[in-house]
């Protein structure tokens, strides 16, 4: 592990920390794209996206940003890196207000598929947006612990160790927030004293938990990153990073990042991977070269995509969950992430791709497959894959506990990581 590796992963732990939601991913995206000399554009609006330019747009909790090089035509293709903003988290129900034998709870629904058990005795903070009055959203964070799901004490469940721990989500996973009986309109009341508004002036929300516990380095010589929402935050960081750095020299490709939300629950929304976000944003790149529609199919034809999400490591202490000839170890590199049945869109020709950039950054790769006797995870490739007709290439960087409230990656595959997805725009 190098002073480098330590910088890498420290800048990954303050992206997360700055965002806890998927809005607030893409606003800590945003600014970081900013100072990289990107301008936002609205997509109501014309764009004035030529040759070597740098834009962005947000879609509520989607971004899409690209570099343009100074020779671009009309049927430039694109080199697109993808990934996800959102992770499996508990959100706030519109009427959250309840109390049960004395206590103040907050009703709260499971978004995506998190380790349930993950979430008890961990001290929660909330943010997400807040819609007001007069077509305003505002963004909301609070680091400071407002609520806590209790675990139930062993001597109430003297099984729980043998037979393992079963929580029903409407019953066992309601965050408490007081004391005393519940007041109907007591979180709109404090969501509007956050925001710095009249109660009555809060329409809607979208509120969600998370772990105020900032992420930190660990383990006897810093070798390892605790911390949350690694999948799919890492990413989403790389991806940044990859698409700043990257030179505006006469390069044969528009570099294109898509950080989509809601790949979590299907990805079937206005801007999840199955929407028009990336597609629309591509058609009017290319038109903004002056290209008409058969233009922007032949961009297409030359084009390739790397889906970016986290990958699973070989887990210590489950081996055999693992597939016995591809372990996948921390520290080890990234991951190219194969399945015949396409739930990973990789093939023969988009992994080469990725292999021969990982050669160019001197990183080490690795080949992730599911055991043939359990159901595979899948990615935003293949939606994106399908939709657009490009080759596609899945990858990520090696992680445990994925979909807990609390991950775990190696410090040394941040830059890893980084460093291969800046090969690929290269
Ligand atoms: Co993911």
């Amino acid at each position: 592990m190098t002073a480098l590796d330590v910088d890498a992963a420290r800048d990954l732990l303050a992206f997360i920390h700055d965002s806890p939601t998927p809005f607030h991913a893409c606003a800590t995206a945003a600014a970081r794209l900013d100072a990289a000399g990107f301008s936002r554009v609205d997509e109501a609006e014309g764009w004035s996206s030529g040759p070597g330019h740098r834009r962005y747009l947000v879609r509520d909790g989607s971004l899409v940003a690209w570099t343009v090089p100074p020779s671009a035509v009309s049927t430039t293709p694109y080199r697109i890196i993808g990934a996800h903003t959102d992770s499996p988290n508990l959100r706030v129900k519109p009427h959250p207000d309840v109390d049960r034998a004395g206590s103040q709870l907050l009703a709260a629904e499971v978004y995506g598929s998190p380790l349930f058990n993950s979430w008890l005795d961990r001290d929660l903070g909330l943010a997400g947006r807040v819609s007001l009055r007069g077509g305003r959203l505002e963004l909301v964070k609070i680091d400071r612990p407002i609520a806590r799901i209790p675990q139930l004490a062993i001597h109430l469940d003297r099984d729980v160790n043998s037979k393992g721990l079963v929580l029903n989500p409407q019953q066992h996973l309601v965050p408490m927030w007081g004391i005393g009986k519940a007041d109907p309109d007591a979180f709109r009341r404090f969501l509007a004293c956050e925001v710095g508004v009249d109660a009555p002036d809060v329409l809607f929300w979208d509120v969600m938990f998370h772990d105020v516990d900032p992420g930190r380095l660990m383990g006897r010589d810093e070798a390892l990153v605790s911390a949350p929402r690694l999948d799919n935050l890492a990413s989403c960081w790389a991806a940044v990073h990859a698409i700043s750095s990257a030179a505006d020299d006469d390069r044969a490709a528009i570099h294109v990042i898509v950080l989509f939300d809601h790949e979590e629950i299907g990805s079937t929304t206005n801007r999840g991977a199955g929407s028009s976000l990336l597609n629309t944003a591509l058609e009017r790149i290319t038109h903004g070269l002056g290209g008409d529609r058969d233009a922007w199919h032949r961009a297409l034809a030359g084009s390739i995509c790397l889906s970016a999400d986290m990958a699973h490591a070989t887990h210590p202490n489950y081996p055999d969950r693992h597939e016995p000839g591809h372990w996948v170890v921390l520290d080890g590199g990234p991951v190219v992430k194969t399945n015949a049945s396409q739930r990973y869109a990789t093939d023969a020709r988009s992994a080469a791709v990725f292999m021969e950039a990982c050669e160019r950054a001197e990183v080490p790769v690795q080949q992730y497959v599911n055991r043939g006797d359990l159901p595979c995870g899948s990615t935003i490739g293949p939606i994106t894959a399908a939709s657009l007709g490009i080759p596609t290439v899945d990858v990520g960087a090696p992680q445990l506990s994925m979909h807990s409230a609390r991950e775990l990656m190696a410090t040394g595959d941040a830059a890893k990581y980084r460093a291969a997805l800046v090969a690929f725009f290269s």
